[in-house]
């Protein structure tokens, strides 16, 4: 297994060039099982999430080509309708098969996703919908074996919570329902946006969208005329990114991104002190006088996203005074917090909150990755800290973000990947 080696103390400059949105990808290959005919992709990144999709759609018996982070796929060779459990069991949004494969085919088996590092993972709201939809769902050994021998018919559907691979699901499914639709408390990411504009131009009729409230009306298993498209940016790699500038202090540019997706990282820079100018498809982070202490409460899209929730804990170690964090999408999402703990940094937890002295001075040490975020968190602290850091587990990394030690190389960071 490889790990990272950092030098901290680098000051960063120049540019990045963000790539295509993995958690729009993965919708977005699941969503090709609906198509008639082949279609090309661009803006893929090249990470291993994103091979794994694909691995488990030519499993299926999709075919596809993957360079130059092109996709040309055909998923209307499929012949098979059972995700197992050695690909699922790797990546837990192989989920988003489920609509897809049960609205084309009828019935599909889908291997349990297991839970993760960050939580239990449920996917309850997912089944409750489809059974809505006259789906016949039963779990039978770590798998869900769902049936709809006559097809998905359109229903109305009310999420108690809003689930984004959940609504990707569904509105998948409802495209090739019979009848309307309606999804109530709907996710409203720009990933479940941009799914629905490539159905739209596919051809299925979906009013609501970017609100809480979809309508959906299905071709009744009539299979869609998908259309060439490109993946929209990857607005947490860019925040990510903007917090390795902004915990260095330093001025950089991040490349090829769509700003209004990032509001909620914009402001609370801005109101940590740090100044960014906003062009149509980049953004500049100036350095700030004094980095402030603020605080974070995670939500929903547009609200603070709970994927940069500890990218923003490991830069407010370097703020003056103390912030506290509130994560309320996931029950454990501070795995980050006992690493961070270990270079130096002063954190106390209580139930869904923590709260982060600064400013301290981070000190470099072997650190273990736990899951994607947490991982490009202790990436950031390595950046500032005095001396080597280590992170090990670097493929939850892998899984996410793409070109990763060459990106900060170019910004200036002292990053190389070694055998362990
Ligand atoms: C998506 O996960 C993202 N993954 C996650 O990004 C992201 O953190 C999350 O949305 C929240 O924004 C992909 O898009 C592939 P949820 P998802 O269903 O869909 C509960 C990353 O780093 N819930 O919106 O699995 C759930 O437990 C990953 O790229 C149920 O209770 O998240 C959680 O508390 C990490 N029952 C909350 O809803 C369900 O059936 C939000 O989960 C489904 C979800």
């Amino acid at each position: 297994m490889n790990y990272l080696q950092i030098n901290g103390g680098n000051k960063l400059n120049g540019s990045v060039r963000i790539s295509g949105a993995k958690n729009a990808a993965l919708p977005l290959l699941a969503s090709t099982i609906l198509s008639k005919n082949p279609l090309t992709i661009k803006n893929v990144p090249n990470v291993k999430d994103i091979n794994t999709l694909l691995k488990l759609l030519s499993n299926l018996g999709s075919t596809f080509t993957f360079s130059d982070n092109k996709v040309i796929i055909n998923s209307s060779t499929i012949t098979s309708t059972m995700a197992n459990y050695d690909i699922v069991k790797t990546m837990r949004a192989s989920i988003l098969t489920l609509g897809p494969l049960l609205s084309a085919f009828g019935h599909c088996e889908i291997s349990l996703p297991g839970g993760c590092a960050i939580g239990q993972r449920p996917i309850d709201l997912h089944l409750k919908a489809l059974e809505l939809m006259g789906a016949e769902i039963e779990i039978k050994q770590g798998y869900v074996v769902a049936k709809a021998k006559k097809g998905l018919k359109g229903a109305n559907i009310v999420f108690d919570k809003i689930t984004v691979t959940g609504s990707e699901n569904i509105i998948m499914a409802a495209a090739l329902a019979k009848g309307e639709t309606k999804i109530v408390n709907v996710a409203k990411e720009p990933e479940v946006i941009q799914l629905c504009q490539v159905l739209q131009d596919a051809g299925v009729q979906i009013s609501g969208v970017g609100s809480n409230e979809l309508v959906i009306n299905g071709t009744d298993r009539e299979k869609l005329d998908m259309k060439d498209f490109s993946v929209i940016p990857d607005r947490i790699e860019a925040g990510t990114y903007l917090c390795a500038g902004a915990i260095t202090n330093s001025k950089i540019t991040v490349l090829d991104i769509i700003p209004e997706h990032l509001e909620a990282v914009f402001n609370k820079l801005e109101d940590m002190g740090f100044s960014l100018k906003i062009h149509e498809n980049s953004v500049i982070l100036e350095p700030a006088q004094k980095i402030e202490a603020r605080s974070i409460v995670t939500s929903e899209y547009p609200g603070f996203p709970t994927d940069m929730q500890a990218q923003f804990m490991a830069l407010m170690t370097q703020a003056n005074g103390v912030s506290i964090v509130e994560e309320r999408l996931f029950e454990n999402r501070f795995m980050h917090v006992s690493e961070l703990q270990r270079m130096g940094a002063s954190i106390m937890l209580r139930g869904s909150s923590a709260t982060v002295q600064g400013k301290i001075q981070l000190y470099g040490a072997d650190v273990m990755a736990t899951d994607l975020r947490a991982s490009s968190a202790l990436i950031l602290a390595g950046l500032i800290a005095k001396g080597t850091t280590k992170i090990h587990r670097i493929y939850h990394l892998d899984r996410g973000y793409e070109n990763l030690e060459k990106k900060f190389k170019d910004l200036g960071v002292d990053i190389i990947r070694l055998d362990e």
